[in-house]
């Protein structure tokens, strides 16, 4: 059950969506994930070349060398997203004295986390009440502080051999090629398997949610995925409601 109380912002009122991202977090969503899936459709079959599949598409693109361009293209556009944010936030913290303290962990993560576990085993009949960022958003978030050096890192020891080694013993190379081959396997897990299903396939949102496309949400998915924030927003209480 849902009740509202309290008065609403004009603004707010008469918008049926709340807005969820600024035109930079968009923008910068969406650089990432198109180079990250042009960087799986040109990594994996370099990985698998074996595979017969890797072949057929290694020709579609026009052979390895093409592949390999096409990486390494990716690649500086994921790089130069992270440049990007970097501006960003320090743009936020001196020029807009913006805190970006939605996005910092706090202990009652560790709760939400235990709540939604409850709930995802039928032990807790409520949703967990979520702030701005729920738990999983926060891990997406920060996993992206050591997934990307990690891939970026080991990548440009690939890309850069030789002024990699005047620096660094040769043995860095072969391992900089597992490192990146085996991460890549977790992030593109981590990916689909959470990312994209707790985003996209969850029941309620199924088969599309357009908040980090459009910036907004509906004011009534808002409620259910976010109803501490909206009601920061607004002045009017959310109460929990069972399912979705
Ligand atoms: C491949 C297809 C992808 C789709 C369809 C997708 C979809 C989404 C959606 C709908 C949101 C907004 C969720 C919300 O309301 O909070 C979001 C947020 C986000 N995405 Fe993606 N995403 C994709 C790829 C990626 C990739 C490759 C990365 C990083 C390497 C990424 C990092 C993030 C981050 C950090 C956020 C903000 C935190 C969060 O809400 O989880 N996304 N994405
Ligand atoms: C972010 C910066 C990245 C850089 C600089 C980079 C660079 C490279 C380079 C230089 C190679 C060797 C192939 C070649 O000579 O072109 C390579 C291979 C590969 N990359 Fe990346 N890459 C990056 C990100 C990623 C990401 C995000 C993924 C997937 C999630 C990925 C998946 C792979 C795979 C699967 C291989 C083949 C590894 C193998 O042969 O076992 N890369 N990358």
């Amino acid at each position: 059950m849902t009740t509202y109380s309290g008065t609403i912002p004009a603004e707010l009122a008469r918008e049926e969506h709340v807005t969820r991202f600024d035109i930079h977090q968009r923008v910068q969503h969406f650089f990432l994930m198109v180079s990250f899936t042009l960087l799986v459709l040109t990594g994996m079959p370099l990985k698998f070349a074996e595979s017969g599949i890797s072949k057929w598409w290694i020709s579609v693109l026009g052979g390895v060398e093409p592949t390999r361009l096409i990486h390494r293209g990716a690649a500086w556009v994921m790089i130069a997203v992270c440049v990007y944010h970097a501006l960003y936030l320090l743009y936020g913290i001196i020029v807009l004295k913006k805190k970006f303290t939605d996005i910092f962990p706090t202990k009652n993560d560790f709760i939400l986390f235990f709540q939604e576990m409850a709930y995802f085993t039928g032990l807790r009949k409520e949703r967990p009440r979520f702030p701005r960022y729920n738990w999983r958003e926060k891990f997406d978030y920060y996993a992206m502080f050591w997934g990307i050096p990690v891939m970026a890192l080991t990548g440009l020891v690939m890309m850069f051999p030789v002024v990699a080694t005047r620096f660094l013993p040769g043995w860095v190379l072969p391992v900089a090629l597992i490192a990146h081959s085996d991460e890549s396997m977790l992030a593109l897990t981590w990916i689909v398997v959470v990312h994209v299903f707790f985003n996209h396939f969850v029941p309620g949102v199924f088969p599309f949610n357009p908040s980090i496309f459009t910036g907004k949400l509906s004011k009534e998915r808002y409620k259910v995925d976010h109803p501490v924030e909206y009601e920061k927003l607004t002045g009017q209480s959310v109460q929990s409601k069972e399912g979705n």
